[in-house]
């Protein structure tokens, strides 16, 4: 085999953001939004990368230097991706690489995530690695650590696994939840936020106030432990509520956003069974959880507060070859 095209899906956060960096659980969910690598092998020598999504247009360099020297920031995951399994592996032939994607990079589904897992399975697949889930999480997790220096990995193991799932910093546990569907609904801020920047807003409140914040990155945990309980019950009333209090710790982060709370009240208004912003924090998603019958005037209540309904079914399915 020469050539092979994967994808693996974006994800949502749906409670324990910021804790589960600091070996707490969260709970993660893949969604039907799919980053796309076709992957190619070459007889040059030479490392190709076409991604237009993020402005990434026949880029080229020799294999002997992948992951030195400038690398453009929509190359980084994949560049140092192939770095990583070419090192591991004593792999030196030519590659060529193009990417896409069914969302914008805007909306914080991780496809820089997404991209990285696609590479890595492609380039299994293609070289015979047998790398199994667990091998290419870790391979993935450790190209966004090389490259960020900071994250849990959830957003890895949801495109390599799909579903919904516990998780915990760096993959100590990830198990898949037995549950079928989660009456989600997604709203879009509008506005982009930085990862890095917030965990470490976040670090700064630790550092002043140490007691107060591990004590609220416990208290998430415990939320997360309900939550992932209720999750299998399917009971979205207390799933809401607990996400409704979860959102209430984030507040004391200092990561939510005027824009992002009035989103989150709106649905509250309107019926649902709970909200809370998603990911990071400082922009991107807030999810709201609402019965069938309220689903048409949350959504509603949420534009009417500016911001944008992002249709996505969750649980979507893991990192899979398509041809
Ligand atoms: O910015 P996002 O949507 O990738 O979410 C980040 C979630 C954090 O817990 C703040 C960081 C992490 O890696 O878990």
């Amino acid at each position: 085999m020469t050539k092979i095209t994967v994808s693996a899906p974006g994800k949502l956060m749906l409670l324990g953001e910021h804790a589960v960096v600091y070996n707490h659980p969260c709970l993660v969910t893949a969604v039907d939004q799919r980053m796309t690598a076709t992957v190619e092998k070459t007889h040059d020598a030479l490392f190709r990368l076409d991604a237009p999504d993020v402005h990434i247009s026949r880029y080229v360099k020799p294999i002997s230097e992948i992951g030195s020297g400038n690398i453009p920031k929509g190359a980084q995951f994949v560049e140092v991706a192939v770095k990583n399994v070419y090192k591991k592996y004593h792999l030196s032939e030519g590659v060529s690489i193009e990417t896409s994607s069914e969302f914008s990079a805007l909306f914080g589904f991780g496809s820089s995530s997404a991209s990285t897992v696609c590479v890595v399975k492609a380039l299994s697949e293609l070289f015979n690695l047998r790398l199994n889930e667990k091998d290419i999480f870790d391979l993935a997790y450790a190209t966004v650590l090389d490259i960020q220096g900071k994250g849990s990995g959830f957003d890895i193991a949801a495109a390599v696994y799909g579903g919904t799932l516990y998780f915990v910093t760096g993959g100590q546990k990830i198990e898949k939840l037995p549950i079928q569907s989660v009456p989600l609904i997604i709203g879009y801020s509008g506005l982009k936020a930085d990862t890095v920047t917030l965990i470490n807003k976040v670090a700064e409140k630790a550092k002043k106030y140490p007691e107060v914040i591990q004590n609220t990155y416990e208290q998430i945990d415990k939320l997360v432990e309900l939550a992932k309980d209720a999750l299998i019950k399917g009971d979205w009333q207390r799933v809401g509520e607990l996400i409704d209090i979860n959102q209430g710790y984030l507040e004391l982060l200092g990561v939510s956003t005027q824009k992002l709370s009035s989103m989150i009240y709106a649905a509250r208004d309107n019926g649902a069974f709970g909200a809370k912003l998603s990911g990071a924090g400082g922009g991107d998603c807030m999810i709201a959880l609402a019965p069938k019958d309220t689903t048409n005037s949350v959504q509603k209540a949420i534009e009417q507060a500016g911001g944008t309904i992002i249709s996505v079914k969750p649980n979507d399915q893991g990192v899979r070859i398509e041809t």
